[in-house]
């Protein structure tokens, strides 16, 4: 049964009635563009084929009832009455994103609803993302006002900087919001403007799944942010978008040396990031593969986000010949990894990568290939 299916089901047992409408929002995979989003710079995520689901009926009173059958819990808020969290569970993130919604002067509707989600939770393919951008997607349809994709991803990512006190930046939640089916997206940081560009032709994308999870990610996060602002100050720059990288090769060893590589990373993966648009444009999958290659290492050695499992997945994939290029994605230290392989050695990939992985580790990974889908949207009626 497909998920759209269950949440239906789940919704006609609890309810005794079909839904009014159903929604989803996907997960993400970022090509390349890594710990850019912050620093007001380029990323290319594309939304995947996994997504969080929620099958609904309005209510007359501003209440929400929400029915987890993952979590197997059932929770209720009221709009008018919205409590911060002590410690952050599912439901928060749909009080999160009405406390946002209100807060820019939506005026919300309640609603009752199932809501189910197959984006693996905590590695790194925004689960939270998918979840909020569905939550905002059902307010959407109770509620009546217009659907800005770019305002709902700021509302989402308002909501878990300021109400699940998690500094992102906005990247998950505006390819949540914005994917487009068989397209990567191009995002400008700063301005929010998007431009799609097709994967080169015969290749495709595959999530390498390291099956390994590292704590303390939010305070190196934290930590890495805030040596990025002290280079953008350093330069006298809003961020470090505005620093092209050939006033960086000038300038760079007047910072101290962990900023300085902290500062090379950024710098350089704008570059790169605006190159893969090109690389993808004239379907040239060599160049693409070479600047995720380069990324990675970048983010190995420079922004040191990566981590021994990170990297032996990736050092797997990139000896297959099938493979044009693997990196990590996401925030890093755990997580996953993406590659860009040849569509019709796409088999023999995943089976060797997981063969080399397994024996590098003794570690389990999960590999998937991934399509390119849509952004948050109304899937019934
Ligand atoms: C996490 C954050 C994003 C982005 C990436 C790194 O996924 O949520 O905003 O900063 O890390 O590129």
């Amino acid at each position: 049964m497909s998920l759209s299916d269950t949440v239906s089901q789940v919704f006609q047992n609890e309810f005794g009635a079909e839904p009014t409408f159903i929604v989803r929002a996907p997960g993400r995979v970022n090509l390349i563009g890594e710990h850019t989003d912050y620093n007001d710079g380029f990323v290319f995520p594309m939304a995947i084929d996994r997504a969080t689901f929620i099958a609904l009926r309005p209510r007359a009173d501003k209440r929400v009832l929400a029915i987890s059958p993952d979590m197997d819990d059932r929770r209720d808020f009221a709009l008018d009455d919205l409590r911060t969290p002590a410690e952050t569970e599912w439901i928060d993130y749909l009080v999160g994103v009405a406390w946002a919604l209100q807060e820019r002067g939506y005026d919300l509707c309640g609603w009752d609803g199932v809501v189910s989600g197959d984006v693996p939770i905590g590695s790194g393919l925004s689960s939270s993302a998918a979840l909020e951008l569905a939550t905002a997607r059902a307010f959407y349809e109770v509620s009546g006002f217009a659907w800005d994709a770019a305002a709902m991803a700021l509302a989402c990512q308002a909501a878990e900087n300021e109400w699940l006190g998690v500094k992102c930046g906005i990247m998950d939640q505006m390819i949540s919001a914005a994917g487009v089916e068989d397209r990567a997206l191009l995002i400008d940081c700063r301005s929010l403007e998007t431009a799609t560009a097709p994967l080169p032709p015969g290749t495709v994308v595959v999530i390498l799944d390291t099956n390994t999870r590292r704590g303390l990610v939010d305070s190196a996060y934290n930590e890495r942010r805030a040596q990025c602002e002290a280079a953008a100050q350093h330069f006298g720059v809003k961020a470090l978008r505005d620093m092209d990288l050939g006033t960086f090769l000038e300038r760079e060893q007047e910072l101290d040396n962990v900023i300085r590589k902290r500062a090379s990373h950024v710098v350089s993966e704008n570059t790169r990031a605006l190159s893969a648009r090109k690389a993808m444009e004239e379907g040239d999958a060599d160049l693409l593969g070479q600047l995720m290659i380069a990324s990675h290492i970048s983010l190995r050695d420079d922004f040191e986000v990566s981590s021994p499992a990170l990297d032996a997945i990736v050092d797997c994939a990139n000896a297959e010949a099938a493979c044009y290029g693997a990196r990590m994605t996401g925030a890093g230290f755990g997580g996953c990894a993406v590659a860009l392989a040849r569509a019709d050695g796409v088999e023999t990939f995943v089976a060797r990568v997981g063969a080399c992985y397994r024996e590098a580790t003794g570690n389990q990974p999960i590999i998937t290939v991934t399509g390119a889908s849509r952004g948050a949207e109304t899937i019934y009626p």
